[in-house]
């Protein structure tokens, strides 16, 4: 945990008040904002991912606009070279990017190290961070004076070139000037009782929850990397818990039926797979679950989705690069084991025993036979090191044999 964190990480009242730092040391690089751009840019639909939202002269792009605008930027071989006012002819422009560790690696793991231990600050419930990308130029954004949700408070991380500024307004007064009709554009709304931050290059702004706010970047482009911290309620950590058991029961349906008969009903076992495994966990336990799958390994931040990309046809060598992402835990005989914020059990003696030998061998040979021979056997142990494979808990060895 770094100077600033460490300065939250005692001080509840530090998350009040608009706090700001003209200079921090902080670990976030136009290297990293390139590669998240770069991963939106070479994705294979031809449409913008979701996680993507351009706005140009206060236009939303639509998903197709909006994936050849990407690729033209990312053509550029460094983010400082992208001649933006060519780009938009000079028009006020805006890229917000959700999501954004799940698109950087090096972003992801440079946040874990940043932030260190402060996530246990928040232990039990929890807190989630998730990492944004605020990119452009414009006298506000598109979202106008706004109020974020109330779990959430931002660090903002200003790269320049330019500097930005944020405007707030308390809550409280603000809903007094426009109950009713909260959202609004800036223009619309007196700047009378609000304060103007700076948000210069190299230093931090940090938003707490009980202001209206509205962004704006108006002498020239800035790049902002925004860490987003979230409390997580037990209702979000259930809901959370419940999406990753499609992963354990394997909800499997075929869409064929549908195009041909309207009528046709969604697989019942299907579903029912999902409440059976749900209830061979114990509701009661959930909640243990979730929280167990919340801080695993410290992966607080956002938890890459499970990698379908196919197990290697031959045989190949896999390891474990870094034994700091994997933790096994016995309980009651089981053993928990957790990879880079994904959960498993495993409660077979020989299944454990498997499992933990090719663990403590630190690499194991591995390919999708070896994957679905297990599986047709039962043997979860095995089939288990192929999850690990999927979380990116092991990865292919290039080493000489
Ligand atoms: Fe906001």
């Amino acid at each position: 945990m770094t100077a600033l964190f460490s300065e939250f990480y005692d001080a509840t009242k530090r998350f009040r008040r608009p706090y700001g730092e003209s200079i921090v040391t902080h670990p976030y690089t136009e290297a990293m904002v390139k590669e998240c751009l770069d991963r939106l840019a070479n994705e294979p639909d031809s449409k913008i991912s979701k996680k993507c939202r351009i706005y140009r002269n206060g236009r939303q792009l639509g998903p197709f606009e909006a994936k050849e605008f990407i690729i033209e930027v990312s053509r550029f071989p460094t983010l400082a070279s992208v001649a933006w006012e060519e780009l938009t002819e000079g028009e006020p422009f805006l890229i917000f990017v959700n999501f954004a560790a799940l698109l950087s690696h090096e972003l992801s793991e440079a946040s874990r190290r940043f932030i260190g231990d402060f996530a246990r600050r928040f232990e039990p419930e929890g807190i989630s961070i998730e990492h944004h990308l605020i990119i452009g130029k414009y006298d506000e954004t598109a979202f106008g004076v706004h109020i974020d949700d109330a779990t959430d408070r931002v660090f903002h991380f200003n790269l320049g070139p330019s500097a930005k500024e944020m405007i707030l307004w308390p809550r409280e007064d603000y809903l007094a000037s426009y109950n009713g009709d909260l959202a609004r554009p800036l223009k619309s709304v007196s700047t009378s009782g609000s304060q103007t931050h700076p948000m210069p290059v190299g230093g931090c702004f940090f938003l707490p929850a009980d202001y209206y706010h509205v962004g704006r970047s108006p002498h020239g482009v800035s790049v902002v990397v925004s860490l987003a911290l979230t409390r997580q309620n037990h209702k979000h950590q259930m809901a959370a818990t419940l999406a990753a058991l499609d992963l354990f029961a394997n909800v499997k349906e075929s869409a064929d039926d549908y195009y041909k008969d309207f009528s046709s009903r969604p697989d019942p076992d299907a579903f029912a797979n999902v409440w059976a495994k749900a209830e061979e966990i114990g509701f009661a336990n959930l909640l243990e679950h979730a929280r167990a799958r919340n801080r695993s390994n410290n992966y607080f931040i956002e938890v890459s989705p499970i990698d379908a990309s196919p197990l290697p046809s031959e045989a190949a060598w896999f390891e474990i690069e870094d034994a700091s992402n994997l933790q096994l835990i016995d309980h009651n005989g089981s053993l928990n084991v957790y990879s880079r914020g994904h959960y498993a059990s495993l409660h077979d003696p020989a299944h454990i025993k498997i499992f933990k030998d090719a663990v403590q061998t630190g690499r194991f040979e591995f390919s999708m036979r070896h994957f679905q021979d297990a599986r047709e056997r039962g043997d979860r142990g095995t089939a288990l090191l192929g999850w690990l494979i999927a979380t990116k808990g092991a990865a292919r060895s290039y080493a000489a044999e």
